[in-house]
This record gives structure tokens, C-alpha cells and sequence, in this order.
């Protein structure tokens, strides 16, 4: 009688530490997923702290892109910046603008036509002047210009403060 008690004893022990086993070993892997998506934030945290480009050491996004020195661009001419998202056009007087190579309609890459002397939107057939302005629809407005800072010769686009305008006006021209 007394073996058989303890032979049933072993039998509830066993019932009973199967699902205190499982309890544990479901709350391992909910610390290990856990600790898994927190390295994960960890990465994207660091990764987008040390992006060389994107922001500079107050965290805050550098947007300003260096085009190169005044000299360098001859008057009356377009020069493409396409890692920077825009066209830096050299008017005959000296001045500069930034224009934005995103076609206003469906936001298409805008070409230049040297031949033309218009952007030509590959997409809808969409064209613009040498100052983004629209020549053909759909493009409901002119093309967007980014400010163009000038500091010690060198021509600087701040990619991050698109304008958005309706008309072109010489406000939006810079000089040296
Ligand atoms: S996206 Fe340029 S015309 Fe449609």
C-alpha cells in the first residue's frame, strides 16, 4: 500500500511539473524575442546615428549639399545633381537656381533638354522652362526650388526646405 502511494505521488509530480516546465520555457522565449527586437532598435538606432550623409552629430539631418565652387559653372547653363534630387541652373546674369527634378504632377524624374532648353517629364509629357515653369500640362504648378546659399565661393543647395511656388519670380534667383 505504502508503494503504491508513492508510485501514484511520482505520477502527480510528473503531471505537475510538465506545465511549470512549459510556463518557463514559453516565458525564455518571449525574453529572448524581446531581447531580440531590442537589439534590433539598438541597430537601427546606431546605424542611422553613424549614416555618413544623413546626420551629422546633434542627430539633426544634414541637407545641405555642396555643389561646388562659383567658377565652376558657366553661365547660362543646367548642370545635374541627381544623387541630390535637383538641377542647378546658372542664369546669364551670374545668378543661381536650385530647381527640383520632381515633375509636380505625379512626381516623375524630370529631364533636361539642352537642345530645347526645357525639362521634359518622361512620364505624362509634362515640360517646363529653364525655370521650372510650365510649358505643357498635366504639371498643375512649376517645379520646385530648393534655397541656394553662397558662402565663400561655393555654390551650397539645402535639399531639405523644398519651395513649393506658383510663379517664377527673380526673389527666387541667388547671387554670389
Ligand atoms: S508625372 Fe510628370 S507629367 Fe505626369
Amino acid at each position: 500500500m505504502k508503494e503504491k502511494n508513492i508510485h501514484t505521488n511520482s505520477k502527480l509530480e510528473t503531471r505537475n511539473s510538465q506545465p511549470a516546465t512549459s510556463r518557463r520555457s514559453f516565458l525564455k522565449r518571449i525574453w529572448g524575442i524581446l531581447g531580440i527586437v531590442a537589439g534590433i532598435e539598438m541597430l537601427a538606432v546606431f546605424s542611422g546615428f553613424f549614416a555618413p550623409g544623413k546626420r551629422n552629430l546633434s542627430g539633426t539631418t544634414q541637407t545641405l549639399v555642396v555643389a561646388g565652387n562659383v567658377a565652376d559653372f558657366k553661365l547660362n547653363s543646367v548642370f545635374p545633381f541627381r544623387s541630390g534630387k535637383f538641377y542647378l541652373a546658372r542664369f546669364s546674369d551670374g545668378g543661381f537656381m536650385a530647381i527640383s527634378l520632381k515633375c509636380t504632377h505625379l512626381g516623375c524624374s524630370v529631364l533636361w533638354n539642352e537642345d530645347k532648353k526645357e525639362f521634359m517629364c518622361p512620364c505624362h509629357a509634362s515640360s517646363f522652362d529653364k525655370n521650372g515653369v510650365v510649358i505643357n500640362p498635366p504639371a498643375p504648378r512649376p517645379l520646385d526650388t530648393f534655397p541656394v546659399i553662397i558662402e565663400e565661393g561655393k555654390v551650397k543647395v539645402d535639399i531639405g526646405k523644398p519651395v513649393r511656388r506658383l510663379a517664377f519670380d527673380r526673389s527666387q534667383i541667388t547671387y554670389a
